[in-house]
């Protein structure tokens, strides 16, 4: 099935209400795109971004949410407050809030079932440690992940699964393009023994970690590679519209 490619950006614990003018211009550059574009500020500009992007090309998301609705979970956002504020994705399970935070794959997995609740598209991160892959467990590593973190009854729409390797997340260095497909090949068989080929199918796989204007179009031509999960380089529009551009 065809795949519509998804750039997405991740603006970690980065910008405040004078960077709403980057979310502007990468719109601007973007009136068309070929793909979907999605930009998951902090909490706090979701909102106002959402606000000054309405009609246009670009989505928001949240970059995390808390399983229950609502609640005595001081300083934790519900999904439907992110769906409130105007997002319609979260990105759940990153890497650094699974070390940061301690988030295991059971949690993972009940802030996407979370997502679907409040009707937003879950973003589920996985994707092995350096160590991981040199003592060559990167696949075992990957596939423990999205057996734990994925729900059960996913539709393709509401689902997407991002692979950052954790050694290549701000560190400029990226897998090769062969690796990158041997685990995007492996992630798409494993979501399709357990949910079946139709719907494993339609399931976006995102790669995350380093991409960069000069890298996109190669990553993103990698088999079962359906866009990007992008951070600093998804931070100022003259870097992020390329890549829009190499996924479209
Ligand atoms: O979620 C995106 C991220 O972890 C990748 O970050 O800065 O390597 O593109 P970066």
């Amino acid at each position: 099935m065809a795949r519509r490619k998804l750039a997405a950006g991740n603006w970690k614990m980065n910008g405040t209400r004078a960077a709403l003018a980057e979310a502007e211009a990468l719109a601007a550059a973007c009136p068309a795109p070929g793909c979907d574009v999605l930009l998951c500020p902090p909490a706090t500009l979701i909102a106002a971004m959402a606000e000054r992007l309405r009609g246009g090309p670009v989505r928001v998301g949240g970059q995390d949410c808390h399983p229950a609705p609502s609640g005595a979970h001081t300083g934790d956002i519900a999904a439907e407050m992110l769906a409130d504020a105007g997002a319609v994705a979260v990105i759940v399970g990153h890497s650094e809030r699974r070390a940061d935070h301690g988030e295991t794959d059971a949690l993972v997995r009940a802030k996407a079932e979370a997502a679907w609740r409040a009707g937003l598209t879950a973003i589920i991160c996985v994707g092995e440690t350096e160590a991981q892959r040199d003592a060559g467990k990167a696949l075992e590593v990957v596939g423990a992940q999205l057996d734990g973190s994925v729900p059960d009854g996913p539709t393709p729409e509401r689902l997407v699964i991002a692979y950052e390797p954790v050694w290549a997340i701000g560190s400029g260095r990226t897998p090769t393009l062969e690796d990158i497909a041997q685990v995007h090949e492996f992630m798409r068989a494993r979501l399709a023994a357990r949910f079946g080929d139709a719907l494993a199918d339609g399931v976006r796989l995102l790669y995350g970690g380093s991409v960069k204007p000069g890298n996109a179009a190669q990553i993103f031509g990698v088999p079962n590679v359906d866009g990007g999960l992008v951070g600093g380089a998804s931070l100022k529009a003259a870097d992020f519209a390329p890549i829009v551009e190499a996924a479209s």
